[in-house]
């Protein structure tokens, strides 16, 4: 019995722990209860909405290599997630910039569908 319930708590934490991009937008897609568009996200990633910056101004287009912050000039490694394994896998670094960006940007939050629809455009970028 112990080691039941061993083996399910472990199974718990590898599964909160284990956050990686495709994870995120079926997470985003359930929440938008809608599903996420490559296309949508490709137009939303390049575009203004309102305010100075695009989210291209800094993650560049397509977001494959190095980005270059619009304002530090400071290098970001690339956003793609097959570009650079280490995105997308620290639940609390997303929402913390996700929730930045997407004020600097946007000038809100961005909505459940938006950022499902970034991960779709994200996810389709392959080497
Ligand atoms: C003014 C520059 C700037 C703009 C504009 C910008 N970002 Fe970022 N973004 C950053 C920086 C800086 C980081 C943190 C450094 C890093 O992760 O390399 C970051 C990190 C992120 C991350 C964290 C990913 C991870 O897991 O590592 C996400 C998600 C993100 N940006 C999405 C967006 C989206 C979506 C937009 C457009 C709405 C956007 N960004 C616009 C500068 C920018």
């Amino acid at each position: 019995m112990k080691r039941l319930v061993c083996i399910f708590l472990s199974c718990l934490c590898a599964n909160a722990w284990a956050l990686d991009a495709i994870t995120l937008e079926k997470q985003y897609v359930s929440q938008a209860n809608q599903a996420s568009s490559v296309a949508r996200g490709d137009k939303f990633f390049q575009a203004k909405h309102g305010k100075d910056w695009s989210c291209a101004s800094c993650h560049k287009s397509p977001p494959t290599t190095d980005g270059q912050h619009a304002s530090t000039n400071k290098t970001i490694a690339p956003l793609a997630p097959a570009f650079n394994a280490k995105r997308f896998t620290d639940e609390a670094k997303v929402n913390k910039w996700f929730k930045r960006n997407c004020h600097d940007v946007l000038g809100r939050e961005c909505t459940s569908l938006e950022k499902a629809d970034v991960m779709a455009y994200l996810n389709s970028l392959k080497k």
